[in-house]
């Protein structure tokens, strides 16, 4: 069904209020929100007809119990003990302490749990963003993750998460809020996507793990983030929308959509080592991130053996015993709303252990939970002293320790410089992301140019300084990070026009430039002089789109983008300019896609970058891009369609369920991006995975060995049952204020301020007769799950076998040494509907000299072979014939080869064999007519559906329902301070 049907037809048959119709005029625009872009739930026609069951309005997420105890798996072994024996001496009060943080500004980082003085263990820091050390100076402002994941280079994405590990450890950080693989893309309005690598769970996944790695390696806690489903700004939390009240927005996911797609970069940070993961502020099938049983103890904790602890995103805890027994480990900031003085957790939790509402056993887990991902990156030799040596609420000297309070003031920021060199690092890679996609000779410059031009306010400076807007909620001057937690200020930022008119000037070159945005006639000015005969030179138009986190609007876009078009009237900047001048070269800076199909074919357009969301060394990297002094090799993590309908994935920017909860139904399945490009045999402008060099590239000789698939054996046996430590005082007297105690106002704590529960929790509603989940007390050995694992997290290990190995020769045809990122795609095999036409699920960037032969190679491991299937809830690898095929983008896929997979299963294939493209096997590739080797300027991108449509049907989530309530009788109460 066409989704703004059902969307109308859901609004129409549910009660909608007065209030939310009163409010909306009849265009469906509501009252004084102009800045709303469209009259309807989604644009009209982006929507598919192809909805996939299980991602329906109103379905519910099914319960699971008893939230899995964490036992220590793989190489979370040692981690354990440690844990073990810690949290072992710890009293109620202070174990309490360590899940709860301290309420917002409570302390100096954007986030701290309470510490334990009697054990001198410091409360612990956490601290923003995915993209350097936040609210801080003398840090780096490295490069988003969306030109990260441009690079396909794992050793610089490894390399980037290990400086920006660095820094936050020597800020005194112990818990780095990042890396984002939530959202992952599903629409490319998302106004967070650009803090995550990329809409391809592969390639997020690959990101991800390299992240997290390096981020661990520096000696702090990465928290992978936001799980799950977490896919746009708008509704996010609950909060009045047009005088209406309303719930988050649900996520509504099918199981095997979940699994293909959401889950598994998840899987990935998890097989990684994540200490950390943060639970999202939407709900998912209709039940809160943060207290979702299924997704927090069934996926997370259960299926992928997760040992770390799970931390609330701020104020995106809900319920004090349920999002316990739900698998929340962590809650942050800590009070109920920002400096509310109120907790779900804090003394509530102290009050639920001691009347038996959250069982022993769950608080010493998330303890564990949270001390284990503390020793597993080895926090105790990686301290420096007056951690954290910063505050996150102000750059002055000198303040109050606790800033909401105004208390205690000392010196609260040292000023610690942590950069080292990691400039370098960061120009090499923002170059390395940078993405050429057209190329008619004009690059790389020469530096001989007679006048060289730049136009467009993005390739300026922010004329209220780089850091003049708060978490950069502006997009003034070049645009090098969106905005929202996920930034950092930066230490300098180079422009472009700064830096390519250094170049020019080192070569004794002219320049000028025109970057006011309404100086329409000085630019046509300026442009017509390069034109002229005798002049020569080139125009460089810079143009940007930004997005960023929904508590910030810039231009009206409240976080996710309005729309897919260059901002600052970029189009008519880029026209004026190329109807001028007949070498024009176009520069994006963009969060995402945008729509290039007015220009991206003019005659005068000579050359398209988009530079991504560079950092700090933006300048720099461009200019050594057009300068030919780094040889291009991004390639496109994303695909560039003609219209914003041609994505098939939209976003919800109104209301549509009245004042109930919004409604997000992901019903393109996996079929988002260029899987949904495929499907609908839609050519995009840049399909995913495309990238020009200044060389070219040609594949030959496709080989694929077969290493035998052994069977696979899903994991069966019990857990232990579940450990507690130390022992728990029934005697409330022992938990109230310590006499004496100087307490800060507005902070949480863990203390009683009567030995009675009743009136310690101060709440009326105290003792009502309430049931919690039966299953959630439940201590005994549990059954493992078939796809889970008993001896390593990632889920069951078996996944990760190598069942080939694919190596293809990469020759550079060119003359100059250049970057080619080799992609592995396979096609899964079955009807259109079912599988995508390829997915990638491989991938290496290789430098090549000229004429050079170099041999790619990609392990292909039984997870990448495999499907979810949702009646054994497991992955299987089914009976489909599947292809793989090798090439430069997912279009351009030159060489191919089957795969014979048909021993799934069996027991007897452990030999192996070695399949050539040339000789026992006929190739043939999804796009164009078969070839054995083909350059990648040659190569034709035209298209043909290789199989039949048919429709199977997929289930939805099973038929129990979540009956998680989104409070708990007690647990909103005041904790009585
Ligand atoms: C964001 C998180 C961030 C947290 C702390 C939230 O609003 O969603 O990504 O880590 O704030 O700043």
């Amino acid at each position: 069904m066409h989704l703004l049907w059902g969307a109308l037809a859901a609004s129409a048959s549910l009660p909608f209020s007065q209030a939310a119709v009163k409010n909306h005029t009849g265009n469906g625009f509501p009252n004084g929100r102009a800045a709303v872009p469209f009259p309807n739930v989604v644009y009209p026609g982006a929507s598919v007809p192809y909805a996939v069951a299980g991602a329906k309005t109103n379905q519910t997420s099914p319960p699971s119990y008893p939230s899995p105890w964490g036992t220590g798996l793989g190489d979370w072994a040692e981690a354990y003990e440690k844990a073990i024996a810690f949290v072992s001496q710890l009293t109620l009060t202070e174990k309490v302490n360590l899940t709860t943080g301290v309420g917002w500004e409570g302390d100096k980082c954007v986030g701290n749990n309470g510490a334990i003085p009697r054990l001198a263990f410091n409360s612990m820091c956490m601290e923003d963003s995915p993209l350097g050390v936040r609210d801080t100076d003398f840090n780096s402002a490295f490069s988003a993750g969306v030109t990260t994941a441009a690079t396909w280079d794992r050793q610089l994405i490894y390399q980037r998460g290990f400086d920006m590990g660095s820094e936050h450890r020597d800020k005194g950080v112990d818990v780095q809020l990042g890396p984002v693989v939530g959202p992952l893309g599903r629409a490319p309005e998302g106004g967070r996507n650009w803090e995550g690598f990329s809409d391809d769970p592969y390639l997020a996944g690959q990101a991800v793990m390299a992240t997290v790695q390096g981020m661990q390696d520096a000696g702090i806690m990465a928290c992978t983030k936001h799980f799950i489903g977490n896919e746009q700004e708008h509704f996010r939390e609950p909060g009045e929308f047009d005088g209406v009240e309303l719930p988050g927005y649900s996520s509504n996911v099918d199981d095997r959509t979940m699994h293909e797609m959401y889950l598994w970069p998840f899987a990935d940070a998890i097989r990684a080592g994540t200490a950390s993961i943060m639970c999202s502020y939407n709900q998912i099938n209709n039940s809160y991130a943060c207290q979702n049983s299924y997704t927090l103890n069934h996926l997370l904790k259960n299926e992928l053996g997760f040992q770390g602890f799970v931390m609330s995103d701020w104020s995106a805890q809900h319920s004090g015993v349920s999002s316990a027994l739900a698998g929340l480990d962590m809650t942050m900031p800590g009070d109920e709303s920002f400096d509310s003085g109120t907790a779900y957790w804090g003394a509530n939790l102290t009050i639920a252990v001691l009347n038996g509402t959250v069982p022993q056993w769950r608080l010493d887990d998330m303890c564990v939970r949270i001390m284990a991902g503390y020793y597993y990156v080895d926090r105790p030799n990686n301290m420096v002293p007056d951690a954290p040596n910063f505050s996150a609420w102000t750059t002055d000297t000198y303040g109050p320790y606790h800033w909401y309070a105004n208390k205690d003031v000392t010196q609260i920021n040292y000023h610690v410089d942590v950069q080292g060199n990691h400039a370098q690092g960061i120009r090499a890679l923002a170059a390395a992301g940078t993405v050429l996609l057209k190329n008619n000779g004009a690059l790389p410059l020469t530096g001989n140019e007679r006048l060289t031009t730049v136009f467009g306010e993005d390739a300026g400076e922010n004329g209220w300084g780089p850091n003049g807007c708060g978490d950069r909620g502006c997009d003034n001057g070049t645009l090098a990070m969106g905005w929202g937690s996920g930034t950092a200020n930066f230490p300098y930022l180079i422009t472009p026009q700064e830096a390519i008119k250094a170049e020019v000037r080192a070569n004794n070159g002219n320049f000028e430039s025109v970057t006011s945005s309404a100086a329409f006639n000085q630019m046509q000015a300026l442009a017509n002089r390069v034109g002229q005969p005798g002049v020569g030179g080139a125009c460089i138009v810079f143009a940007n789109s930004d997005s960023g986190e929904g508590y910030i609007t810039v231009d009206h876009n409240e976080g996710d983008r309005n729309n897919l078009t260059l901002w600052n009237a970029g189009n008519h900047l880029i026209k004026t300019v190329a109807d001028y001048c007949n070498n024009t070269i176009v520069v994006m800076h963009t969060v995402g896609p945008v729509l290039v199909d007015s220009f991206y074919d003019h005659p005068n357009v000579t050359a398209i970058l988009w530079a991504g969301l560079p950092g700090q060394e933006s300048g720099n990297s461009i200019t050594d891009i057009l300068y030919g002094k780094v040889n291009p090799g991004g390639k496109t993590p994303f695909t560039w369609g003609k219209t914003r309908a041609s994505y098939g994935t939209d976003l919800l920017y109104m209301p549509n369920e009245g004042d109930a909860a919004p409604q997000l139904d992901f019903d393109a399945g996996i079929f988002t991006d260029y899987r949904g490009f495929d499907r609908r045999n839609e050519t995009p402008i840049y399909e995913f995975g495309f990238g020009l060099s200044y060389t070219t590239f040609s594949y030959s000789n496709l080989q694929v060995q077969s290493h035998g698939i052994t069977p696979y054996v899903p994991t069966t046996g019990n857990t232990p049952a579940a450990p507690t430590y130390g022992t728990v005082s029934n005697d409330t007297s022992d938990y109230l204020v310590p006499e004496g105690f100087d307490r800060v106002p507005v902070y949480i704590y863990p203390f009683l301020n009567s030995t009675s529960l009743n009136a310690s929790s101060g709440d009326p509603m105290y003792g009502i007769d309430y049931t919690f989940p039966a299953g959630g007390y439940d201590s005994s050995a549990q059954p493992y799950l078939g796809a889970g694992s008993n001896v390593a997290p990632g889920g069951n290990q078996q996944l990760y076998d190598v069942i080939f190995t694919v190596t293809a020769d990469i020759t550079n045809t060119g003359s100059v040494v250049g970057d080619e990122v080799a992609q592995l795609y396979i096609s899964l095999g079955g009807p259109s509907d079912y599988n995508a036409k390829v997915v990638l699920r491989g991938f290496d960037r290789i430098t090549i000299s000229p004429g050079a032969t170099v041999t790619f190679s990609a392990d292909i491991t039984r997870r990448d072979l495999s499907n979810w299937d949702i009646d054994t809830q497991n992955w299987v690898i089914n009976d489909y014939p599947k292809t793989v095929y090798v090439g430069t983008s997912s279009r351009k896929l030159y060489l191919s080869s089957p795969l014979d997979t048909s021993s799934s299963g069996s027991s007897n294939t452990t030999s192996s064999s070695m399949m050539s493209s040339a000789s026992s096997y006929s190739t043939s590739t999804v796009w164009s007519a078969p070839v054995s080797s083909a350059s990648t300027e040659s190569a034709a991108s035209t298209e043909s559906a290789p199989w039949t449509a048919s429709t199977p049907e997929t289930t939805p989530w099973a038929a129990s329902t979540e009956s998680a309530p989104t409070w708990s009788a007690w647990s909103a109460a005041s904790s009585g301070w």
